[in-house]
Formats: C-alpha cells, structure tokens, sequence
C-alpha cells in the first residue's frame, strides 16, 4: 500500500463557528475532492456528515453533495456553515422582528410541559426560550430556520457552563432544582445579536446559490436512502470507537428541537459507537481481523469486558459492517472512497482499527490504494487525553 501526505484532518488550532468536537479539516476535504478526478456533474456524499464539512466544502467547490447523519443537531450545524454574508443579514432582521414579539404569559399547563423541554433552566428563563422557540419555528424559509435555531442553541450553551465536565462530550443535568439556572433574557437576546455579528464577520460574501445547496437529511449509515452506484466520491470519518455519546454532546440543541426523552434515547440506541448499544441487532458474520479482537476482548479479564465492553464493541463492528456494505452499494465503478480513522486501545489491547476496517473494506471491493498517518490528539473515554493514531485510506471501487 502506498503512502502519501494528505493535510492533516486534525481541528485543532482551527477557529470555527461550530465547534463539532468530532469534526475533520476543511483542508483534508478539499484534497480529497481535488485527487479524485471529478468529472463535471459528479455527485459527493458523507454518510456520516456531522457539522457538514464535506458538503460546506463542496458547495463552495460548486459541487453537488449529500450529507446524511442520525442526529437531528447535525443538521443544524451543517446548515449553519453553509450560511454568506448576505444569509447571517437576513436572519439578523428576521431576528430584531421575532424578539420584539411579547411572550403570553403561559398557562399553568404550558409551564409543566416547558419545564421538561428545557433541562437546566428555571421556569422564567424556559418560558422566555420557549416563546423565543416558537416565534424561530413560525420562520417558513427552511435555511433561515435551522440557522437562526443553530445561533439560539449557541447562544444558550453560554449559560451551561457550570455542567460541563473533563469529558468535552458529556453535559451534566441538574440535580437539585436549586441547580436550575435563571437567567437575564435582556442579555441572552443582546448576547444573540453580537454572535450573528460575529459569524458574519468569517462568513463568505457570496450569496448562496440555491441550485447548488446541498441536499442534507436525517438517515442511517446502516440503509442510505440512495440508489445503487449513484454517488463519485465519499469523504467521510465514521463514529471513533471511543464510546463518545454524540447525542448527549448534542443535548442543548436535541432539546431545542423538542426531542423528548424517548426519542433522544432511541437516538442514542442507534447511533455507532456509543454506550447504549441496540439490543436488537441481528447477527451478522465479521471479517477476520475484528472477530479476533473481539475474542481478545471477551477473554480479557476486565470487568469492563463482561459486563459492556465486549457487547458494545461487537455492535459497533456490526453497524459498520452493514455501513461498509451500504457505501460499496452506492458507490459508482471507479467511484473513490475517502475515509478518516481512528485507532484506539482498551485496557492493554490495541485495537487497530484502520486495520480492521480495511479488511472489511476490501471484502466489500473497495480496495485501499494509499493511506496517510498522523498522530491525532482527543479525548478517548478509556484513556483520558492521549495521542491516537489516525489513519486516512483513500480507496476505489474494484
Ligand atoms: C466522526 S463524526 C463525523 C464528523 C464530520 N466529519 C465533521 O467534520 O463534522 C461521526 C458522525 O456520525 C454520526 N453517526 C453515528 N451513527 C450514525 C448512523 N448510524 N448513521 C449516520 N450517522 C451516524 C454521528 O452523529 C456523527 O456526527
């Protein structure tokens, strides 16, 4: 296999709007996109498209694009990014109309039902966000929509600082009422105003050109709502196999978007990766190489290993085998495959799984043809802070 030099994937250092935890470079998209010969016409996906990286970068390429993701709150950021000068303008006016309107004092019902939507603040400040909510929801141009949504959810994770903890993916709850945060609804409007501003500072003076917008939706990896060889080129990163919850990361704006607490878990249940792994799942033979992890992991003597770990592994491996397949599925003959990966470690086993994974890949006759190695920083659940090696293969469809 041969191996080449891509621009690192790592976010580090890179000062963004969106701050997605799990997100890759611009500048790793865009080689991507460059090496793989497009041909005029050409059709990009991510299936795995989080803060929509790919698709901010080539729609500014001119290029069509899909991102697909499970989480709802991806759609928000993905949007976001996507917004010129001209959009962060228009939302600004939409937004001095839509503070001006005077909230209802809200029915004793109203209150009990609000106070459950939004998990850390008092019963004012929910019933000022609640009215603010449904004054942004009434918006009927969809992008403006999920744009201001994005800046109101923004503007509220200010106040959640007092439950955020080590982990940069886990926001805690309340515990006593005495917790709940009550807060200057002046301030949060004002502070609002100065983060449109702000955006639109780094935003791009273009204005977006409709036809090119791409096309972003909710659907799993596991069954992409697309046809057999339709798409060029997948640039993507899977989830890491570092049990991250991206729907508890992703909390403030799951609730904003009025998610209950049986959605969200479901959610969890079917995100790859995570610590609620699905129960359900119907077995599925595993390439060699992560069925011999999984043994190492089952005989390991950890009480991790009995009671979780092996499950959650096992599942993960699954879901992204039957993802592998979907990506095989709908990628063209000669179509190219980018793909970002992070090795990790439980307890004192190596858990290669840019080498898993292209095992996986090759049986599904997307061949590597050369890869890149950094050593990326995060957070890894297991192990606090540490470099992990992070691997991108660039493949073709044989
Ligand atoms: C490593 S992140 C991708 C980040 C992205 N490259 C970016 O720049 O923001 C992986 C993403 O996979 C999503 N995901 C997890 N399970 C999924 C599934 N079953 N189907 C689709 N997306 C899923 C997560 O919500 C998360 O946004």
């Amino acid at each position: 296999m041969v191996v080449t030099e891509c621009p690192s994937t790592k976010l580090r250092g890179t000062k963004t709007a969106i701050n997605y935890y799990a997100g890759f470079s611009e500048a790793f998209v865009d080689y991507a996109i460059e090496n793989s010969a497009l041909k005029e016409g050409a059709l990009i996906l991510d299936p795995w498209n989080g803060s929509g990286t790919t698709t901010a970068v080539a729609t500014r390429k001119n290029l069509s694009s899909i991102g697909l993701d499970i989480n709802p709150a991806t759609l928000l950021y993905a949007y976001a990014r996507l917004a010129s000068k001209q959009d962060l303008k228009r939302a600004r006016e939409l937004f001095l109309k839509i503070k001006k309107i005077k909230a209802i004092k809200p029915s004793a019902k109203t209150l009990t039902t609000n106070a459950v939507t939004f998990l850390w603040f008092a019963e004012k400040s929910t019933y000022r966000l609640n009215a603010f909510r449904e004054n942004i929801f009434q918006i009927e141009d969809e992008f403006l929509k999920n744009l201001l949504n994005f800046i109101a959810v923004k503007v509220f994770r200010m106040q959640l600082d007092n439950f955020l903890c080590s982990n940069p993916t886990w926001i805690k709850r309340p515990k006593e009422k005495q917790d709940l945060i009550e807060f200057d609804f002046k301030r949060y409007l004002k502070d609002f105003e100065v983060t449109i501003d702000s955006l639109m500072i780094n935003a791009k003076d273009l204005s977006q050109n409709p036809n090119k917008l791409p096309r972003l939706e909710l659907a799993s990896s596991l069954t992409l709502p697309l046809k057999n060889s339709s798409v060029d080129c997948i640039v993507t990163s899977p989830p890491y196999c570092t049990r991250i919850d991206y729907a508890i990361m992703t909390l403030p704006e799951l609730v904003w978007l009025k998610m209950g607490v049986n959605d969200i878990n479901q959610l969890r249940r079917n995100i790859i990766g995570t610590t609620t792994a699905e129960k359900s799942l119907e077995e599925i033979k595993l390439p060699l190489k992560a069925q011999k992890i999984l043994n190492l992991v089952q005989a390991h003597d950890s009480k991790a290993s009995a009671t979780y770990y092996y499950k959650n592994l096992k599942n993960y491996f699954m879901k992204m085998e039957m993802s592998f397949q979907e990506l095989a599925r709908v990628l063209k003959k000669t179509g190219s495959l980018h793909i970002v990966l992070q090795d990790s470690k439980y307890k004192d086993l190596d858990l290669k799984i840019s080498e898993i994974f292209a095992e996986s890949l090759e049986m599904k006759g997307l061949q590597v043809i050369d890869q890149s190695r950094y050593m990326s920083g995060g957070f890894n659940y297991l192990r606090g802070n540490k470099e992990i090696n992070e691997v991108v293969f660039r493949c073709r469809k044989k």
